[in-house]
């Protein structure tokens, strides 16, 4: 007989070793998220995903569930800081919805709408990012990065390659490219690589095909991003690719 939890008082089965999110997800509620991936190890790093469970606030990613625990998500105050993180995110990058080819498919932006962020709150902080166009098929967009390492894991833990790396702190951290001068183009990344359709946000950008799915008619154009089982766009379907 499998054991369950509840959040905001819903009963939620979960499986020994399971996390909070996990059997959240699997039993299809949502809860905000944007490093992680049911297919990877978890990150902890976004604290999109933060909870109240048992009186304390933890990050529903990391946290096994555990028979009887009592978990707040969906609550006015736990929202508030949620959105509060998104807000600094939208500023900690150049993220220019309107003119970005993943709008409309970037967990981000979707995350944003859930939470009813309205505007950024805090400066801009406009950092210098690099573009590199130097690989045939993909383009990387790095003003758009939120360093939450699912094309790390991706290219580590599945493609075998090792490619992305975070390198730099605090306000100076940046994704590097393990290969011989640093860029894309020089290294043995594929487009058929998992690490090139895991990226929540819109780095990853296919030179061809851009646009097959017009801005309006993509995924999060069509649902809300807590339409859980559509989480993570489908490359080619609903993504700008
Ligand atoms: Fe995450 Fe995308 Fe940045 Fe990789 S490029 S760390 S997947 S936001
Ligand atoms: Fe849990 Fe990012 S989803 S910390």
């Amino acid at each position: 007989m499998s054991q369950t939890f509840e959040i905001d008082g819903q009963a939620i089965p979960f499986e020994p070793g399971q996390t909070i999110i996990d059997a959240s997800l699997t039993a299809g509620l949502y809860i905000p998220h944007l490093c992680h991936h049911p297919e990877f190890t978890p990150h902890g790093s976004c604290r999109l995903c933060i909870v109240e469970a048992g009186g304390r606030m933890v990050s529903a990613c990391t946290q096994p569930a555990a028979e009887g625990l009592k978990v707040l998500s969906n609550t006015e105050a736990i929202n508030a800081e949620r959105r509060t993180l998104v807000q600094m995110l939208f500023v900690e990058g150049n993220h220019t919805c309107p003119g970005c080819e993943k709008s409309g498919a970037c967990q981000l932006q979707a995350v944003a709408y859930y939470l009813q962020m309205l505007g950024p709150r805090f400066p801009h902080f406009y950092p210098l990012r690099e573009v590199d166009a130097s690989h045939p098929e993909i383009a990387l967009d790095l003003n758009r990065c939120i360093l939450c390492e699912l094309c790390v894991r991706a290219s580590r833990d599945v493609d075998g390659k090792d490619l992305f790396a975070i390198a730099g702190r605090g306000t100076g951290a940046h994704l590097v490219i393990n290969s011989p001068d640093g860029t894309l183009g020089s290294s043995n990344f594929s487009i058929e690589d998992r690490a090139a359709e895991i990226c929540p946000v819109g780095v990853f950008l296919r030179k061809d095909g851009s646009y097959q799915v017009p801005i309006g008619e993509r995924l999060y154009d069509r649902q809300p991003i807590d339409v859980v089982g559509d989480v993570h766009p489908v490359e080619g379907e609903d993504d700008n690719g």
